[in-house]
């Protein structure tokens, strides 16, 4: 969501939607949309490299999506993402409703 809110400069809207997945009934999804900047088609294979980032120096770190990475996928989960430069971003990360053993 901070990565949204920087992609927008100000004006734009972020939609937050939270569901079972239609594609997968095993699974939620929360799906985090913005009509900011968008993701140059060559930077989306780099987007979740540890230190990898687009931002001035001193405004990023590029350590954001590489720990949502970490995290998702240690609850077994996906991130997937979809943009159109100077349309938006949407990311949706997947989590299984029961984790292997859990619950
Ligand atoms: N919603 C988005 N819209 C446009 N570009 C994005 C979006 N989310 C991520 N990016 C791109 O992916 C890069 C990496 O994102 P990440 O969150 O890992 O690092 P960062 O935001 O640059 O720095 P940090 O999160 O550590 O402060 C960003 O620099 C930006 O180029
Ligand atoms: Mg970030």
């Amino acid at each position: 969501m901070i990565n949204a809110i920087d992609s927008m400069d100000g004006a734009g809207s972020l939609t937050v939607t939270t569901e079972l997945n239609p594609e997968r009934k095993d699974e939620v999804r929360v799906s985090i949309a913005d009509t900011g900047h968008g993701i140059a088609r060559e930077d989306m294979p780099k987007i979740f490299e540890p230190f990898y980032t687009t931002k001035p120096p001193g405004r990023g770190t590029g350590l954001g999506l590489s720990i949502c990475y970490g995290i998702v996928a240690e609850h077994h989960g996906r991130i997937m993402v979809e943009s159109q430069p100077d349309r938006g971003s949407i990311f949706r990360v997947c989590l299984p409703i029961r984790g292997s053993g859990e619950g």
